[in-house]
């Protein structure tokens, strides 16, 4: 059967035809999705290309083993950068917010005591060692191979501060009379918090008021937790509490308390958003679905 020459009156064999391009159309998209996902194959596909070639006593970047780094603020960073093939070239260390030379091969150049070169004999890794990092340190550092041109990897380094939660935050529904039970933890803080306030609607809370009933717990730890304990719940513990810690960010949570009548309130569930991904291909395929059965129909 030759489709081209098949008269359009004849709905079966169009029918037959537009089966043909959806399966085409079909294995088209699939082959351009695998082609996607392998797209980081070839990279490796063509560094195994090199290494049966001449190329292969070039020196190169191992970017696998010379990864962005996140690091705590304060807590002492390694930027890594292995380099193979090195031969008798260089590795270099470049903060490229100001373009500072920061090392060159084993020596540390920079005047600012917090960086360092390590380098161990007869290994390719070349890190640069960032004591006391702060948030400013964030940012791009390149490592260079003096070839000519000179090559370079560009590692991402993000100084993060620790963080506080509370919770159940940002809302906490109790009912009258039960004890209220904050649970505050600290997280990645490069040494347990020297102490933690807990505020009530911004006033200090002091555990010796004539309100009574108010304790706290505060577990030290590489996680520090507190929990702040309030008994027999009255409306006017309503509010917002807000946990301290003396070396992170403050964090609230708001407390409603219900009176014995009262239920919780229900609220809208969550919205859900549905990825918007293949719409258009989906689209197409009952386009041309529904054409079919339109050609098929008697
Ligand atoms: C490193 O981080 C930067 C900025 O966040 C990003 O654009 C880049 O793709 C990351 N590189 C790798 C290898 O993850
Ligand atoms: C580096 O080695 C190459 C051969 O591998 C040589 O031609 C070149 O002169 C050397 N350069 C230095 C600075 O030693
Ligand atoms: C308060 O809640 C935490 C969990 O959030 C729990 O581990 C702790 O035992 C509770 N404390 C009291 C006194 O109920």
């Amino acid at each position: 059967m030759t489709p081209a020459m098949t008269p359009l009156t004849d709905r079966p064999s169009v029918a037959a035809l537009l089966l043909v391009l959806l399966a085409l159309f079909h294995s088209a998209n699939t082959l351009q999705r695998d082609a996607s996902k392998h797209k980081d194959g070839s990279t490796n596909l063509a560094n195994a290309l090199d290494a049966g070639g001449a190329s292969r006593l070039l020196p190169h970047f191992d970017k696998a083993a010379s990864k962005n780094v996140t690091s705590l603020l304060g807590k002492t960073a390694y930027l890594n950068c292995k380099v193979k093939n090195l031969g008798n070239k260089t590795v270099s260390w470049v903060r490229h917010r100001d373009i500072h030379l920061l090392t060159v091969g084993r020596y540390t150049y920079t005047s600012d005591q917090r960086f360092r070169a390590i380098h161990h004999p007869h290994s390719d890794e070349w890190t640069l060692q960032i004591k006391y990092p702060q948030h400013r340190d964030s940012g791009i550092y390149e490592c260079q191979i003096s070839t000519t041109p000179h090559m370079s990897h560009f590692i991402h380094l993000n100084v993060v501060e620790p963080t506080t939660d509370i919770i159940g935050s940002p809302d906490l529904y109790i009912d009258r009379g039960s004890t209220i039970n904050l649970t505050c933890v600290v997280l990645y803080s490069p040494e347990p918090p020297a102490y933690i306030f807990w505020n009530h609607n911004d006033a200090i809370i002091s555990y010796d008021s004539t309100r009574g009933g108010v304790s706290v717990i505060t577990e030290k730890g590489e996680t520090t937790t507190s929990f702040l304990l309030i008994q027999r719940a009255k409306s006017s513990d309503s509010g917002k509490y807000t946990c301290n810690p003396s070396n992170a960010q403050p964090k609230s949570i708001m407390v409603h308390v219900l009176n014995g009548e009262d239920s919780p309130r229900e609220f809208p569930a969550a919205m859900q958003h549905g990825g918007q991904a293949h719409h258009r291909s989906s689209r197409l395929y009952c386009l041309i679905f529904c054409v079919c059965l339109l050609l098929l129909s008697p």
